[in-house]
């Protein structure tokens, strides 16, 4: 790594950090900065989270830290963990004392017997993680690195400082996270600590699944998402979290006749859309939106291989899915279960001559999610054959044009129809009731069938028109 000396120096000449150095020296702890923010510094990533540990006090360095700060300073303490929390600007920083046994946020049986630098450090979870800065005194921008995690960040390697079986069975949850800096960093994941994942891929099953989720995701908001998934994939975990994504993997043949592979399909839409957009729902939505192809697969002796209806039955899917990862079951949801079951409506569009009133339509049923929707559909055109591409994202412009000339004109991308509900209900003098609904719905197919303009004086007219073919007139005023 070609860092300087006054680049550590300049990263670490922060208020902040002098003024831990000069607490920790007045109180004779030795104190370091450790983990992601230094594994970070070395990257050029910025960091927010800022660890502290201490050989000996965390909590009481914590403690004075705050009060040297001033009153106002929030401190959190987790007497349980050893730990304590304070908010500084925008940082968020942890303290802890070094420890003899594992560090983990949530283990439920926290143990916390004091240790040194080095026993802390390789009870952590990668060598890239375990880097140290001293903050004291003469020693302050000392790095300690006993397992070679600067070699591995240039390496591009992830892997656990100790036996890795020792390091996951302190926290299952490092198997998903190797998975995830791999997926975020591009990074490779060492052989042994490779076989150790798969080995121990069961004991996953004891982590809460929120947390295993917050991994998930992040592996979905990296750079080349599919890197993840074909580790998830390749060392059993995914089997065990997400089993309806592994079921697409595979094609069959049959009388000569094969289809794609959808597990690579989908990572390739994913990889796709993760370059125009860091829209999680967007990114969750090309990775759901074959998701209904294993159980929806048919052969048809004219047809071969069908997936009738798999969109229809992707929607259904999703809030079990959602449901059982712990994702939140609200409007991101309905979202996602729309855009899985809209995906190919544009491609209808292409295949046919396009008429105005089914552009109308797509608007309507589209609404604001539109463009995310055309998104989602350019990045499922996964064809090896360069020539096909270029066909399809080009019949894509013709759709996205139209829609745009069509909204200009109609305005029915956020529908609200020219004579509402009530003003039916005033004119004819009705109540609630199945007319009204009727006669509403008359209009709106009216308007994107393109029989009347989106307006309300021939909104109106209609109205007349169509109340009279059921008996009723206006009411006199
Ligand atoms: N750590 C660990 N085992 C875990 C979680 C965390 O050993 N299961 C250690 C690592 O040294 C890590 C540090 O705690 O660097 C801070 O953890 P965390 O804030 O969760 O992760 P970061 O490494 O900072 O990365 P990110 O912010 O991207 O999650």
């Amino acid at each position: 790594m070609d860092i300087s000396r006054e680049e550590i120096a300049e990263f670490l000449d922060r208020k902040i950090f002098r003024l831990i150095s000069e607490v920790a020296d007045r109180m004779q702890l030795d104190c370091y900065l450790i983990g992601g923010s230094v594994r970070d510094f070395f990257l050029y990533r910025p960091s927010k989270d800022i660890d502290i540990v201490a050989v000996g006090k965390g909590i009481e360095l914590a403690k004075a830290v705050a009060s040297a700060l001033g009153p106002r300073t929030k401190l959190t303490v987790f007497k349980n963990f050893g730990t304590a929390q304070l908010k500084y600007k925008d940082f968020e920083i942890e303290f802890v004392g070094a420890r003899k046994e594992s560090y983990t946020h949530d283990s439920r049986n926290p143990i916390v017997e004091d240790g040194t630098l080095e026993d802390d450090q390789k009870r952590r979870d990668f060598t890239i993680n375990a880097m140290a800065f001293c903050l004291n005194g003469d020693r302050f921008g000392e790095l300690l690195d006993p397992f070679n995690g600067l070699q591995d960040l240039q390496d591009l390697i992830i892997r656990t400082p100790l036996d890795p079986d020792i390091t996951f069975s302190d926290d299952p949850l490092r198997m998903m996270r190797a998975v995830r800096f791999a997926s975020q960093l591009g990074f490779d994941i060492y052989p042994e600590t490779f076989d150790a994942i798969a080995r121990n891929s069961e004991r996953i099953k004891i982590i809460s699944k929120e947390r295993i989720t917050d991994e998930l995701n992040k592996i979905i908001l990296s750079p080349k998402p599919s890197v993840g998934f074909i580790l998830l994939e390749k060392t059993g975990l995914l089997e065990i979290i997400f089993p309806e994504l592994l079921a697409l993997k595979g094609a069959e043949t049959k009388e000569g006749v094969g289809h794609k592979d959808n597990f690579y399909h989908t990572l390739a839409v994913l990889d796709n859309i993760s370059l125009k957009t860091d829209n999680l729902w967007l990114r969750w939505s090309a990775l759901l939106h074959d998701i209904a192809k294993p159980v929806t697969k048919r052969w048809d002796n004219k047809l071969g291989w069908t997936f009738h209806n798999h969109n229809y039955v992707g929607e259904k899917m999703v809030p079990k899915i959602f449901g059982r990862m712990k994702l939140p079951l609200n409007e991101k949801m309905k979202y996602t279960q729309k855009m899985v079951s809209m995906h190919m409506r544009p491609m209808q569009l292409v295949e046919e001559e396009v008429t105005d009133s089914a552009i109308r339509r797509l608007l309507f049923d589209a609404g604001d999610d539109i463009d995310d929707l055309m998104t989602l559909c350019e990045a499922d055109i996964t064809s090896k054959n360069a020539e096909k591409v270029r066909r399809h994202l080009q019949n894509f412009k013709i759709v996205r044009r139209k829609l745009m000339e069509i909204e200009e004109k109609d305005r029915v991308r956020n529908f609200q129809p020219p004579v509402d509900g009530n003003e039916i209900m005033e004119i004819f003098g009705l109540g609630p009731g199945r007319e009204v609904g009727l006669l509403k719905s008359a209009i709106k197919e009216a308007i994107l069938d393109g029989e009347i303009p989106n307006e309300r004086q021939a909104a109106y007219d209609y109205l007349i028109r169509k109340a009279n073919e059921l008996g009723l007139t206006p009411m006199e005023k």
